[in-house]
């Protein structure tokens, strides 16, 4: 008898994932850490999904994952099970165009056969969240408004006049629907022909937090929280992921709440989820002003908190903030649970306080009335920008003085820093014009960037300064 193959090996031993594609039930028999987009193009043969970049930055391969508009080359097979997917082909209903096709083809806005159906499914999620008009948010529809929807998704032939017109033109409709042609009037979705590829890893979805404990222990597994950052280092090669320890069904790491004097946030909140929050506009609005940067609403939907965290990037945005707002991070593993302060989380490059056994299991912001807090980031371009400097700044004022004052930066040392001395030169002092100058030079002194291929150092100490000195001026009004 010879041997199994490892091909075999491997289609026997893989796991049966279920969910709807376009309103169709499918199942596929692959690795957990198979992205999304395979399963789509190869395994299911809808290739309308296209792939441009491979990292989340172009948008391409965006689906609607349960309504949210997400970067399929960014989501592993073992977070889809059970939840809804809509791909380009799933557009058209009942042989007639949606509107937005449409009001696409009227407007001139299909430009290539790359870009359209990722801009096509952000347009339609844009359009999905709000009434007609409107906004999510209540706001009126506006042309900055659709285009932060599609920022995620990038045209370098014609730009994005057409397609923001068109989105417009869908949204305040009607729009005289087409027939649709038949290639696309009839997603054909086949189930189970799975294409092998075996540098997937397999995955791993605990229920419960023991059982992630264990698995965690047993070695060889890393977490996976949106793989946002975890699926781009795959992409990029970088070693040492066999197989993901998929975070998304414990209920511990999820949810927002108010527990004895501080804002609890599980280390699985999205940065969608932080924007929407009501807790969080109440006692942290700061943490809903960051999350708004972070990337576009593909990123949005999927990047968590806990993952910035734990990826410890001197450039991940959430990090001052953490440390301007006096958060505590709670860790815990098979031996108990224990809470640092985001201030000793960050020992060196991109380390952290976690040991290998332990999750982050959530971040607890004390809740200060009194305090307020300014956050500013400073990027290459507008949208999925890494920061060139990013800063927050929170204050106590008290008698015309600033008291209890936090000034922390990003992208400006080799970790997350609390600039000290900075802070020395604005406790207690009125924030006068003096004041704010003598801080920013403290500031521009104090922190250690490096050249890098976003910034020179001495740029960004000179940003540095100046957005340290405009908070100062814009919260005393001079
Ligand atoms: C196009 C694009 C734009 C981006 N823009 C920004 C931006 O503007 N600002 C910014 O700060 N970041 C940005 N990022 C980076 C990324 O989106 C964030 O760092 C995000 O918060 C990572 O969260 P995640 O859930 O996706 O983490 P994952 O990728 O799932 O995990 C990241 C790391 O954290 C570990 N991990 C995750 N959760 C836990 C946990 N609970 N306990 C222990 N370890 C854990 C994983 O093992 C992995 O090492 C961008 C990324 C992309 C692809
Ligand atoms: S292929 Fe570019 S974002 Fe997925
Ligand atoms: S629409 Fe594809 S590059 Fe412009």
């Amino acid at each position: 008898m010879t041997a199994p193959s490892a091909e075999t090996a491997m289609r026997t031993a893989a796991p049966i994932y279920r969910f709807t594609v376009n309103d169709r039930p499918v199942e596929v028999a692959v690795p957990g850490g198979r992205r999304l987009l395979d399963v789509l193009r190869l395994d299911l043969g809808l290739t309308g999904s296209k792939e441009g970049c491979g990292e989340g930055e172009c948008g391409a391969c965006s689906v609607l994952l349960d309504g949210d508009v997400v970067d399929s080359c960014l989501v592993p097979v073992c977070q889809v099970e059970g939840r809804q997917v809509r791909t380009v082909e799933g557009l058209a209903t009942g042989g007639r165009l949606d509107p937005l096709q449409a009001a696409f083809i009227s407007t001139g806005g299909v430009q290539c056969g790359i870009c359209t159906p990722g801009m096509l499914m952000a347009g339609r999620a844009f359009l999905d969240a709000g009434t007609v008009g409107m906004l999510p948010t209540g706001a009126a529809l506006t042309d900055a408004a659709i285009r932060e929807a599609i920022s995620g998704n990038l045209c370098r032939c014609t730009g994005y006049g057409r397609i923001v017109e068109a989105v417009r033109l869908a949204a305040e409709g009607p729009v005289t629907t087409m027939t649709a042609p038949e290639a696309i009037a009839a997603p054909l979705a086949r189930s189970g022909q799975s294409v092998l590829d075996l540098d997937d890893p397999d995955a791993d979805t605990p229920r419960a937090l023991a059982e992630a404990y264990a698995l965690l222990a047993d070695g060889g597994r890393r977490p996976l929280a949106g793989g946002t950052d975890a699926l781009v280092e795959r992409e990029a090669g970088v070693p040492g992921v066999h197989r993901y320890l998929d975070l998304a069904a414990l209920a511990e790491l999820r949810g927002i709440l108010v527990a004895d004097g501080g804002l609890v946030v599980g280390a699985n909140t999205t940065y969608a989820e932080l924007r929407r929050s009501p807790l969080v506009a109440e006692h942290a609005p700061i943490l809903a002003e960051m999350a708004a940067q972070v990337g576009a609403a593909q990123i949005q939907n999927r990047g968590t908190l806990g993952g910035n965290i734990a990826t410890a990037s001197p450039a991940g945005d959430s990090l001052p903030v953490l440390l301007a707002l006096d958060a505590e991070i709670v860790v815990g593993g098979a031996h108990g649970e224990r809470s640092i302060p985001a201030s000793d989380f960050f020992p060196a490059y991109r380390r952290t306080a976690l040991a290998g056994d332990e999750l982050i299991l959530r971040i607890v912001v004390p809740i200060r009335p009194d305090r307020t807090v300014a956050f500013r980031k400073v990027g290459t371009r507008r949208a999925q920008a890494i920061s060139v400097v990013v800063l927050a700044v929170a204050w106590r004022a008290e008698d015309g003085a600033w008291r209890d004052v936090r000034v922390a930066l990003g992208s400006v040392a080799a970790t997350p820093i609390r600039a000290r001395a900075t802070e020395a030169t604005l406790e207690g002092a009125a924030p006068t014009a003096e004041v704010a100058a003598v801080a920013a030079a403290t500031l521009e002194a104090e922190i250690t960037p490096i050249d890098d291929v976003r910034s020179t150092a001495e740029y960004r100490r000179s940003v540095a300064g100046r957005i340290l000195h405009r908070i100062v001026r814009d919260a005393a009004g001079w």
